[in-house]
């Protein structure tokens, strides 16, 4: 029970640590949107930024819960090489003008089986520490090289900086949960923890060089595979879902509306939006729909109710539900419909869509009165 204490505490304690990373990129983002003559193109990459990060912080939260459900964390086939670009893009933003960073893609391929949110986290914080390192600014390199680790092919990614380096003292000890050298309230000494605790669990390891004054390298070993990167079959899933799905989609909130609907049109289905479930429920007397894609919480009948509803007055009529919590659904409603978690993407959502095998154009799913 003790260890288990420990063990959450440590957890939820790192956690808050990468979310108040998270909001140091978002903050960032904010500020600079406020400045009154930024270029268009800039405004949108900030805006882009803002909401690749809440995607991040978001999955975060379903690792939280992963791991108060016990579940296992989500390893996938990416290449490093291909992340380099987007990393800098985002840490450039929360390094600040004094620290010059660069990237560079030495490794010839650099597939590993990592959890994405898992390795961003971990550069994220290797930056972090980097940039505290060089308060009066300097060199931050990212590079992917080949390598070797435990007789096996791999991939190093090494983080170095031109910062004032560490003593052999500290360096003995910056792998230890909550070992920090800096003031109260600045640092909790989990970062380098969470790099090491990740490099771990990826089959790799994480090490450091460095020597007072000289600057310090981390490195981050894993293993290389031989995949397809998930993006790749992703996009094959994306190509899943037959052209013309009718989808009555249900949603109170005005941006999640449209945002939803865009994703649905790019995903080439056709869409008709309701703002509640008794417009909805108006619509499918009206028209045919092949899917029913409702918000859960709406002011009225909720997105459940207007899920019983149609399982008797269109019982074969699919619906999809979306939500922010996990435990709104209980017994055996949870097998009949499905749940996709908020907040979503267009992967998420046309993987959700196509797991319900849907065929375009049976009219049969119009609501019978
Ligand atoms: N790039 C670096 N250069 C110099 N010292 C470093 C570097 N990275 C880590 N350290 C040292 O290792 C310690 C532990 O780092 P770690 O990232 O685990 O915690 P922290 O940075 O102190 O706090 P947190 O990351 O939780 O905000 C730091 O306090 C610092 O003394
Ligand atoms: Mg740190």
């Amino acid at each position: 029970m003790a260890k288990k204490l420990q063990a959450i505490g440590e957890l939820t304690g790192g956690v808050a640590h990468d979310f108040n990373n998270l909001l140091t990129v978002i903050g960032g983002a904010a500020e600079m949107l406020k400045k009154v003559d930024l270029p268009e193109e800039k405004r949108a990459r900030y805006i882009d930024n803002i909401a690749t990060t809440v995607e991040r912080a978001s999955t975060l939260t379903s690792h939280l819960l992963a791991f108060s459900r016990r579940r296992a964390i989500r390893p996938e086939v990416i290449d490093l090489n291909i992340h380099l670009d987007a990393w800098a893009e985002i840490l450039s933003r929360s390094l600040g003008s004094g620290i010059a960073l660069s990237v560079k893609a030495s490794a010839k391929n650099a597939r590993v089986e990592v959890d994405p949110t898992e390795l961003e986290t971990a550069v994220l914080n290797a930056a972090v520490n980097a940039r505290d390192a060089m308060p009066g600014g300097g060199e931050l390199l990212i590079e992917t090289r080949d390598a070797i680790h435990e007789g096996h092919v791999a991939v190093a990614i090494d983080i170095t900086d031109t910062g004032i380096g560490m003593s052999e003292e500290t360096l003995a000890r910056v792998f230890e949960p909550f070992f920090t050298t800096k003031p109260m309230g600045e640092g909790t000494g989990l970062g380098l923890s969470q790099i090491h605790g990740f490099a771990a669990q990826a089959s790799g390891i994480a090490q450091i060089s460095s020597r007072v004054g000289m600057g310090t390298t981390l490195t981050i070993l894993l293993p290389k595979v031989d995949k397809t990167p998930a993006a790749i079959q992703q996009k094959g899933r994306l190509a899943s879902i037959p052209p013309g799905i009718r989808v009555l989609l249900v949603e109170d909130n005005i941006q999640v509306l449209h945002f939803a609907e865009q994703l649905l049109d790019d995903l080439g289905c056709k869409t008709v939006c309701a703002s509640d479930a008794t417009e909805a429920l108006a619509l499918l007397q009206e028209q045919a729909f092949d899917l029913v894609f409702t918000d859960i919480v709406m002011p009225g009948l909720s997105g459940i109710d207007l899920a019983r509803q149609l399982h008797i007055r269109a019982p074969g009529l699919p619906v999809l539900l979306a939500t922010g919590h996990s435990d709104q659904l209980v017994g055996e409603e949870r097998a009949h419909l499905r749940v996709l978690s908020k907040p979503y993407g267009a992967e998420t959502l046309s993987a959700a869509i196509g797991d319900l095998s849907l065929k375009p154009q049976c009219s049969r799913n119009r609501m019978v009165e």
